[in-house]
C-alpha cells in the first residue's frame, strides 16, 4: 500500500513536469530540463531591444543582430577557388557537376532560377538577346550567346567559376545562390546548349544532344580524353557497309556508372550510332554482350554483365530498332580479352561488344 502511494506521487511529479513542458508555442520556450539553445526565447527583429533588470538589453537600442562573426549559413558550402586566371583553368578541369548523372532532376529549378537571375541579360533561350540588352530593349551590351564556340563546348567548372566570382560585366550570384542552385542553373544551361547543338550539329536524338555537349565541355575541360579516333571512325565507317555475319565489334565509348548497370549519358553517341547501323542492316541479328574483368564475386560479375548488355539492349530497342533483330548476353569474365593482372588489361576486359549472328 504504502509502496503504491510513493508510486503514484511519482507519476503525478512526472506529469506535472511533462505537462508544464508541453505549454510551449509562440514565444514561450517551455519547461525543458537543460534547455536546448534552438529553442531561446524569441526575440522580435525590429523592434527596441528588450530591458533585463530595468537595463536595455542591447547597447544600440535594436533588438536586430548582426550575426556573429565567422558564423555560416546551414547548408552553405565553401569555394576554395581564387579569382585568378590560374584557378579559372583549374576549376574547368577539377570542378565537376554534382548533378551530373541526375540532370533531369534539377532541371525544374534550374529553369526557374536562370529565369529569374540570368535571363534579363542572357535571353530565355540563351542566345544573350535578354530584355536589359541591346539586343532587347535595354541599354546595356549584349553578353555572349551560350551557342558560341568557346560557350557551347565550355566546361560546366569554368561556368560554376565565373558564376561564383562574377566575370567583367557580369557580377558575382555567389550570394543570390547557394551553390546548388548554381550548379542546378548550369544544368539547364547545358540543357538549352543541347537543344541547339541538336539542330546545328544534326543529332538525332535528344540524349545524343545532350552527350554531344556533355562530351565536348568535359573534353574541353580535360577531365576526359578526346575521343580515340580508331574505334569511332571504325563505327562510323560501318554507318554506311553492310553487316557480315560472325564480326564482332567491341563498343569503346559505351560507359556505366562504377558496379551498376545504368547508362551513363556519354554513351549515348556511341549508341546512337549503334541505333543507325542496325536500322541500315534490318535482315541482321545481333548479340549484345557484357563482360567484366575478374576482380569480385564471380556470380555477380556474372549478374553485372547481363544487366549491362540488357541495358544496352534496352535502349537499342527504346530507339528503334525491333527486338527481333538483338539478344543480349552476360559473360561475367569468362571470355577475357587480355590480362586480368594489370590494370590496364582489366579495363579493356570489362566492354561490352556486339557479334553479328546473322
Ligand atoms: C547583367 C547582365 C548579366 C546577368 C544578369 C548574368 N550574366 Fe552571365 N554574363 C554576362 C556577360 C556580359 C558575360 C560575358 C563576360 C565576359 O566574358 O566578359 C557573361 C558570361 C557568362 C558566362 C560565361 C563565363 C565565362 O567564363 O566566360 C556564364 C556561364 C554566365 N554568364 C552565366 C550566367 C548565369 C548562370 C547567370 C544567372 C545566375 C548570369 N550569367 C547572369 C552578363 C550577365
Amino acid at each position: 500500500m504504502a509502496f503504491q502511494k510513493k508510486y503514484n506521487t511519482y507519476l503525478l511529479a512526472i506529469l506535472a513536469i511533462c505537462f508544464a513542458g508541453c505549454k510551449a508555442g509562440g514565444n514561450f520556450p517551455g519547461m525543458e530540463y537543460m534547455p536546448d539553445m534552438a529553442h531561446s526565447k524569441a526575440v522580435e527583429t525590429y523592434t527596441p531591444s528588450p530591458t533585463v533588470d530595468n537595463e536595455v538589453l542591447f547597447a544600440n537600442g535594436m533588438s536586430a543582430r548582426l550575426p556573429v562573426k565567422g558564423s555560416i549559413p546551414r547548408g552553405y558550402m565553401p569555394y576554395h577557388l581564387k579569382d585568378t586566371a590560374e584557378d579559372y583553368e583549374l576549376a574547368g578541369s577539377s570542378v565537376r557537376n554534382p548533378f551530373h548523372d541526375d540532370r533531369e532532376a534539377v532541371l525544374k529549378n534550374g529553369k526557374k532560377n536562370f529565369e529569374i537571375y540570368c535571363a534579363v541579360c542572357h535571353g530565355k533561350g540563351g542566345a544573350g538577346n535578354g530584355s536589359l540588352t541591346s539586343l532587347g530593349s535595354g541599354p546595356y551590351p549584349p553578353p555572349p550567346s551560350y551557342f558560341k564556340e568557346g560557350y557551347l563546348d565550355m566546361s560546366e567548372g569554368k561556368m560554376f567559376h565565373s558564376v561564383h566570382h562574377g566575370k567583367n560585366l557580369m557580377g558575382s550570384y555567389a550570394s543570390q545562390l547557394t551553390q546548388n542552385e548554381r550548379w542546378e542553373v548550369i544544368t539547364y544551361i547545358k540543357s538549352l546548349q543541347a537543344k541547339e547543338a541538336k539542330s546545328s550539329q544534326k543529332l538525332g536524338s535528344d540524349e545524343e544532344a545532350l552527350a554531344y555537349v556533355l562530351r565536348t565541355s568535359a573534353v574541353s575541360g580535360g577531365y576526359v580524353a578526346p575521343a580515340e579516333d580508331e574505334p569511332e571512325s571504325f563505327l562510323d565507317a560501318l554507318m554506311s557497309q553492310k553487316l557480315e555475319k560472325g564480326s564482332t565489334i567491341t563498343l569503346k565509348n559505351v560507359f556505366f556508372n562504377s558496379g551498376s548497370f545504368q547508362l551513363k549519358p556519354e554513351s549515348f553517341v556511341e549508341l546512337g550510332k549503334l541505333v543507325s547501323i542496325l536500322k541500315n542492316n534490318p535482315a541482321s541479328k545481333v548479340e549484345i554482350s557484357g563482360h567484366t574483368d575478374s576482380q569480385g564475386d564471380a556470380n555477380a560479375n556474372l549478374e553485372l554483365s547481363k544487366n549491362r548488355a540488357q541495358a544496352v539492349m534496352t535502349y537499342l530497342v527504346t530507339n528503334g530498332v525491333p527486338k527481333a533483330a538483338l539478344t543480349s548476353m552476360g559473360y561475367g569474365a569468362s571470355v577475357p580479352v587480355a590480362d586480368n593482372e594489370t590494370e590496364e588489361g582489366r579495363a579493356r576486359n570489362r566492354r561490352t561488344e556486339f557479334k553479328v549472328v546473322e
